[in-house]
């Protein structure tokens, strides 16, 4: 039984709040101010979001003990930076694993796994080529450890979809769309590889990533990459699939329909300086290279701009897409001021 129960969380946390309250660090270092002192720049989250935090006194003292992965009990105020919350440490402790509910530190999407799982084999099930069904159907529905992964993996470290089962919104988001833009372009587009595509894009961030707490990259993860991690996969299990008689039809999958797949995984960054080895040959590849990349930028602006505390219709200034962005009523509080 945790004997420190969390009351406060970041998502309330607001300008001039007294913060006292066990956090999650997930990223910690160590930098030089302008006055010659040392001080810690913090990233505190818990299942309701992340904030930046600094410890301006005694930061070499505390450097061992607010380190990633940490559970820290944080005493302080929090303040508006730029339009961002950040909190001004006055004290930390270290506070043990046991004492906590793990439940209270990892961020959460805000739509259920099992129903979301049940969605994606909906699409599986939807399929028409024996091949790219059965081969959807040992990946997504046949291996326990991949349908465990899904569900709890988030899409990448920080960038779009950064939460618990992050990774199925994503997919299913993508698979959703591709199917209407299959109808739309009917005969031009093939609807099976396209869902193939979508399935497997980022598969291998499964393994890229490590995400039973603080999100980080693993060592496969940096030495290979996801890109490649997901061809070896699809690889692996079309071999698998030829050797268990009567999967598919004549026990062999089609060469050019492997090797379609395997391209749609390795284009889907769309261009060589984005880490892709080829740049979309194919309409299908192409489509899904553009679908992913929209579907991670709505879902990095909408949770941007839903954090955002700036007074008014405007965000503060998204670095990453180096612009404001106007607040609509979804993103404005209930009761503006
Ligand atoms: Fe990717
Ligand atoms: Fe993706």
């Amino acid at each position: 039984m945790p004997s420190i129960k969390k009351t406060q969380f970041i998502r309330d946390l607001k300008e001039k709040d007294t913060v006292s309250s066990p956090f999650l660090v997930k990223f910690s270092s160590i930098a030089m101010g302008k006055n010659g002192k040392p001080y810690m720049n913090l990233v505190l989250m818990d299942k309701s979001g992340e904030c930046e935090a600094r410890i301006w006194d005694d930061a070499p003292v505390y450097a061992g003990q607010a380190v990633r992965d940490a559970f820290i009990q944080v005493e302080g105020r929090c303040q508006l930076y730029q339009g961002r919350r950040q909190i001004v440490v006055s004290k930390i402790s270290v506070v043990r694993e046991d004492e906590v509910d793990p439940k209270d530190y990892i961020a959460e999407g805000t739509l259920d796994a099992d129903a979301l799982y049940a969605q994606l084999l909906g699409y599986v099930e939807s399929m028409q080529d024996p091949y790219c069904k059965a081969l959807a159907e040992a990946v997504l529905r046949d291996d326990a450890d991949i349908v465990d992964r899904m569900k709890r993996a988030p899409a990448a470290k920080s960038v779009h979809h950064a939460y618990k089962s992050g990774m199925l919104e994503h997919v299913v988001s993508i698979v959703g769309t591709l199917d209407h833009l299959a109808r739309h372009y009917g005969k031009y587009l093939d609807r099976d590889l396209l869902f193939l595509g979508g399935f497997f894009h980022d598969i291998g961030k499964l393994w890229e990533l490590s995400y039973d707490r603080v999100t980080d990259y693993t060592m496969e993860g940096k030495l290979i990459g996801h890109l490649v991690i997901g061809v070896e996969l699809v690889t692996r299990k079309i071999r698998e699939l030829e050797s268990q008689p009567g999967r598919i039809p004549g026990d062999k999958f089609p060469e050019e329909k492997m090797l379609l797949v395997k391209h749609l995984i390795l284009a889907h960054h769309g261009k060589l300086e984005y880490g892709s080895p080829k740049e979309p040959h194919c309409l299908e590849a192409l489509v899904v290279h553009y679908i992913d990349d929209l579907d991670s930028k709505i879902n990095s602006i909408r949770v941007f701009t839903e954090q955002d505390q700036t007074p008014g219709r405007w965000t503060a200034l998204n670095r990453m897409h180096e612009r404001f962005f106007y607040k609509p009523d979804w993103a404005m509080p209930e009761n503006p001021a």
